[in-house]
Order: C-alpha cells, then sequence, then structure tokens
C-alpha cells in the first residue's frame, strides 16, 4: 500500500514510538500521578518528560502544556475558557472544522462574534492581510492554522502573532499541520495541536500550550490524581486540563518520537517530504485534465487537486484498488472550499510522508493518470 494520507494521520510510526507505546502496555500499565510505585514513577518520569519535550516544541515551559485527546479537544477547551460574550474572534477560511464548529457553536449559543479572512488570490495569506484585518476588527482573539490542512499553505505565524500582540489581541494557534515539520515557538498565547501528524505519535493525544499569561478556568472537571481529597476541581496548569484517565500509551509514543526529532532531522524528512509533493505537483499541472490547488508561497507536504472527469471520491476508489491510499472529500475543512469552489465533492489530497520512494510516486501517477 502507498500511502499518501499523512496530513490525516502519520503513517507508519517510527519503531521507537511502536516500541515506546509496547513497553507502556507491556511493562508499565499505568498512569502517572496515580499510585506511588515504581510503575507510576517510570510512567511520570516519561510523561514528564514528553511534557518538557513539548514545552520546547511550542516555547513554553513544561508546567503550561496539557495533554488532550487532540488538537479538537484542545481548541474547544481553549475557546470555552478564554472567550466571554460579546468577544469577537478573527479567523480564517483555512481553518479545520475543530475550530469552526466551536466557534459557530459559541456564536449561536455564547454570542460570540466571528470574522473569517479570505485567502489572498495566491491562495496564501499574507501578512499584510492580516494586519490589515486585525487593524480593522480589533478582535480580542485571534485564531488561526499554521498551515492548511486541504492547500498545505503555511503562514508566517511568528509574524502575525507580532502584528496581534502590538494590536493587544490574544492568539491560538492550530500547529497540527506543522507541529513536527518547522518550528511551532512562534510567540503564540495558546497553541493547539494533535500529537499523531508529523509528531508520528498514535492518535488520540493533542497538546494544548497556554501563556502563564492568560488565566484559564478548566472547561471539564475530574480526577486528575492530585488533590484528591478536594471536591473542587484544581486550578493548577497543567492537571486542571487533564481531567480523567490520560492517554500513557500514546504520550510514551510522543515521548520517543520527540526524541527522534531533532531540528536536524524534522528539516530533512520534512524536505524529503516536501520533494515528493512538488513531484505529484509538477505532473499534475502538466496535464490539462486536473486543476490544483496549491499556493504559491511557502507550503507544508500537502496538495488537493480536482480532475475533470471524475469525482474525487471517484478517483480515491480508483487509487485504492490499485493499491494506493489518498483522501478525497473535504479534508474536515468547511469555510475553505466556497472559495476553491469544491464545495459539491470536495478535492483528492496527496500528503506523502519522506518515505515515499520515486517508485511509490510513478506507480501513483500511474493511477491518476490511467
Ligand atoms: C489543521 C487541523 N486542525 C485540527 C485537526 C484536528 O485534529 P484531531 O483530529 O487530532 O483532533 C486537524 C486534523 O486533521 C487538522 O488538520
Amino acid at each position: 500500500m502507498i500511502y499518501l494520507d499523512n496530513a490525516a494521520t502519520s503513517f507508519p510510526k517510527p519503531d521507537a514510538v511502536l516500541a515506546a507505546v509496547m513497553h507502556w502496555h507491556r511493562e508499565v500499565g499505568v498512569s502517572a500521578s496515580r499510585g506511588s510505585s515504581s510503575r507510576c514513577a517510570e510512567a511520570a518520569a516519561v510523561v514528564d518528560r514528553a511534557r518538557a519535550r513539548m514545552g520546547q516544541q511550542v516555547g513554553m515551559s513544561k508546567d503550561r502544556v496539557a495533554f488532550t485527546s487532540g488538537a479538537t479537544e484542545s481548541i474547544n477547551l481553549f475557546l470555552r475558557a478564554f472567550l466571554q460574550p460579546g468577544d469577537l474572534v478573527l479567523t480564517t477560511a483555512f481553518e479545520h472544522a475543530s475550530l469552526a464548529r466551536p466557534l459557530r457553536a459559541l456564536q449561536l449559543t455564547a454570542g460570540i462574534r466571528v470574522r473569517v479572512l479570505q485567502p489572498d488570490p495566491d491562495l496564501g495569506l499574507s501578512v499584510d492581510t492580516v494586519q490589515r484585518a486585525l487593524d480593522e476588527s480589533r478582535p480580542r482573539l485571534f485564531a488561526f492554522s499554521h498551515a492548511s490542512n486541504v492547500t498545505g499553505a503555511q503562514f508566517d505565524a511568528e509574524a502575525f502573532c507580532a502584528i496581534a500582540k502590538g494590536l493587544r489581541a490574544t492568539t491560538l494557534l492550530d500547529a497540527s499541520q506543522t507541529a513536527g515539520h518547522i518550528p511551532i515557538d512562534v510567540n503564540a498565547d495558546a497553541v493547539a495541536c494533535s500529537a499523531h501528524k508529523a509528531l508520528l505519535a498514535p492518535p488520540g493525544l493533542g497538546i494544548l500550550a497556554c501563556s502563564a499569561n492568560l488565566e484559564l478556568q478548566a472547561q471539564k472537571q475530574g480526577g486528575t490524581g492530585s488533590s484528591r481529597a478536594l471536591d473542587e476541581h484544581p486550578q493548577q496548569w497543567p492537571h486542571a486540563f487533564e481531567a480523567g484517565t490520560p492517554n500513557t500509551p500514546a504520550i510514551f509514543g510522543l515521548d520517543a518520537a520527540l526524541g527522534l526529532l531533532s531540528t536536524t532531522t524534522q528539516r530533512a524528512r520534512l524536505e524529503a517530504a516536501l520533494e515528493a509533493t512538488r513531484e505529484f505537483e509538477v505532473r499534475l499541472r502538466a496535464d490539462s485534465r486536473f486543476r490544483v490547488f496549491a499556493p504559491a508561497g511557502p507550503r507544508m507536504p500537502v496538495l488537493s487537486f480536482t480532475r475533470k472527469d471524475l469525482d474525487p471520491q471517484d478517483l480515491a476508489a480508483i487509487l485504492d484498488a490499485r493499491n494506493v491510499h489518498v483522501r478525497a472529500g473535504h479534508h474536515c475543512a468547511p469555510w475553505i472550499h466556497r472559495h476553491l469552489l469544491t464545495e459539491a465533492g470536495g478535492t483528492i489530497r496527496l500528503s506523502p510522508s519522506p518515505d515515499v520512494t520515486a517508485d511509490d510516486i510513478r506507480q501513483a501517477w500511474e493511477a491518476l493518470a490511467s
């Protein structure tokens, strides 16, 4: 199987990640902060190291890094903890449903106002565009993705955060498509991401990291392992945002992945995946049956397109029959398809891993062009 859906979840996971997960299942089996045995101590040490490693990734103290079930939970927890009735949120048309839908729900139920910034003509989002929108709307929150999970367009998050800060707007960065590929320590006030994409951990794990300047009330109450005699849920980070039994095997996997992902390794892996993406793009652009939706500027290894004579789902089925796994449809990004005029069937999306070979590309292309 030629797997070209790493923007959904990376596959296969490295052996070291699988070994760490299996080590937890076979030899550890317990959660951190749920007892004082040597097993709990081992779990606590690994969870603490994973937290510290994620803290380095986001440029925040480990005490401000909470483990969640995914970016979806992280974003929901943050929005519900931060927003107040009447607040204006500036966001972008590139957003995933994990941001778009809670914003819509809060618009309907909590009087939140939402302004959606449209892409530039080149399918990017320039610093000027963002500066103008922030200047005009003066939102309390600017919530945006570091990169589109549909077109792969990557945005200058550091510049966006600096502008927002100058205008006293808080920033929430959804780094789900960039974490593990490029640095995500861009001075956002809060960072949400999933751990199972380029961070190479198993599914069911995400991160919410938040600057110490933000006072946020926990949105879920329950067991935290600490303060067990209290009726009330603790408010201290990060445990306040980690109610319930954590996904410790996935955290073990993330810790192992972060041990592998040095800056040099991330760069090399990204360059290899981008090279494969560019190779597909060149072939697609040379064939007039295809319409490609790719940014002119910086990008991640994600490429969307349509084929004039075939519905995306039908083309994905043809590829599947030839052992090529891609994603067809809307990719859980409700707004961008209105802009791309692909609302009816969405797009086909390829997101190669760094390990895709020239032979894989040739085989996948033969299926695409058949
Ligand atoms: C940009 C973006 N944000 C958020 C998410 C949601 O992540 P999760 O499913 O891990 O909650 C995804 C997953 O596809 C994504 O691509």
